[in-house]
């Protein structure tokens, strides 16, 4: 079995750190989600995966490599244009050959991983295996609605009025059936090759489509709040680990992971947290399902349950919470009057300011 990653795509509702980043490499507790996608394809012993990239190429191949760090052989496949996921599939076509194989969005994310699924597949080989999960927001998802014996009926892309709570998981398992079907289909109304309407496709002409429900967490990682959230899941794992340099006037309460070459001095950092090689922690408070990336320099503030990218720097701000803090940003206070905000904000930024 081969695997297939959609590393691809525009990322517009993770504006606007992918005006310079792929929505993939935002990392989750200081790892990138498409890090935590390859591990578990290595881990489901798919070690032959094609990676299909779009604009961001040179960055993903910059992080990712030969995959061979993750135990993986892996082909790049370029897609001119993010002409949707079932054109991801027509273009791959000369990497899968005519093998089964896993397709794993780039922005997912599944905590108890895939192997389950994988087993089950090969156990039943039906033509496609798709996975579920309940949402309270279905239109914003490819929908399946299920016949009473919970067989795959109709699936339909991010419906405006959806007949069921049940949403597709970007985790998909294919035979060589897929190509006939991704061949057949036109685009959507947005201008899409769906791999949705390929799947539905698939079930019109009476091939067997099976479905499970995902029992643990997941989520698509498209927007910042559920960055939060998966930050917040991953973190609940963390163990401690004290390599960094904390002084005696620091406190680390819980379950805390400080990297090699960090430096704590007169903080407090309450778990679970990351802090990343190389940080500065001074005269600071870093709260709960935090993450901290390398390089960063944070000093006499305040912050939880937020993710502070690579490099970034907060000097005196009180108390930053829910925060997503982009490479290099820097954050300070302003000290004398008028007490105004003065901002430097790039395109697409959000800022929440108490008043
Ligand atoms: O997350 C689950 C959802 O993923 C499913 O419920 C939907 O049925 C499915 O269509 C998909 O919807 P999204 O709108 O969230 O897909 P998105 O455009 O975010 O793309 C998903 C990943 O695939 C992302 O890592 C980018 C990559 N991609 C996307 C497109 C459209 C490509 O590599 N090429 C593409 O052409």
């Amino acid at each position: 079995m081969k695997g297939l990653v959609l590393s691809g795509g525009s990322g517009t509702r993770m504006r606007p750190f992918t005006h310079t980043s792929p929505k993939q490499l935002v990392p989750v507790a200081n790892k990138p989600v498409l890090f935590y996608v390859l591990e578990s394809m290595a881990e489901a012993g798919i070690t032959d995966v094609g990676v299909v990239v779009g604009d961001t190429a040179d960055e993903i191949r910059q992080a990712v490599g030969d995959g061979s760090s993750f135990g993986l052989d892996i082909t790049y496949i370029q897609q001119d244009k993010p002409l949707g996921l079932g054109h991801a599939v027509l273009i791959s076509r000369d990497f899968l050959g005519d093998s089964d194989f896993l397709m794993y969005l780039g922005d997912n994310f599944v905590v108890d991983g895939i192997d389950p699924l994988v087993r089950e597949f090969h156990r039943e080989r039906p033509d496609a295996q798709i996975l579920l999960t309940r949402v309270s927001d279905p239109s914003s998802f490819g929908v399946a609605e299920l016949d009473e014996g919970g067989r795959v009926v109709n699936l339909v892309e991010k419906p405006e009025f959806p007949k069921s709570d049940l949403a597709l998981v970007g985790v998909y398992l294919f035979t060589p059936s897929v190509h006939d079907a991704v061949r057949a289909i036109r685009p959507s109304a947005r201008g899409e090759l769906e791999i949705t309407d390929a799947l539905q496709w698939l079930i019109d002409q009476g091939l067997a489509v099976n479905s499970s429900l995902v029992t643990g967490y997941w989520k698509d990682t498209g927007n910042v709040a559920d960055m939060l959230d998966v930050n917040r899941r991953v973190l609940e794992g963390v163990e401690r680990c004290d390599e960094g340099d904390v002084d005696d006037s620091s406190e680390i309460v819980g379950r805390v992971s400080i990297a090699p070459g960090a430096r704590v001095r007169n903080s407090r950092i309450v778990g679970p947290a990351v802090i990343g090689a190389d940080a500065r922690i001074t005269d600071t408070y870093i709260g709960p399902f935090t993450s901290v990336a390398e390089g960063c320099r944070i000093s006499g503030s305040e912050i939880e349950f937020s993710i502070v990218l690579a490099d970034a720097s907060i000097e005196g701000v009180h108390r930053i919470q829910a925060s997503l803090i982009g490479r290099r940003a820097q954050v300070t206070a302003a000290r004398e009057a008028p007490k105004s905000h003065r901002l430097v904000l790039g395109d697409h930024s959000s800022v929440q300011i108490r008043i």
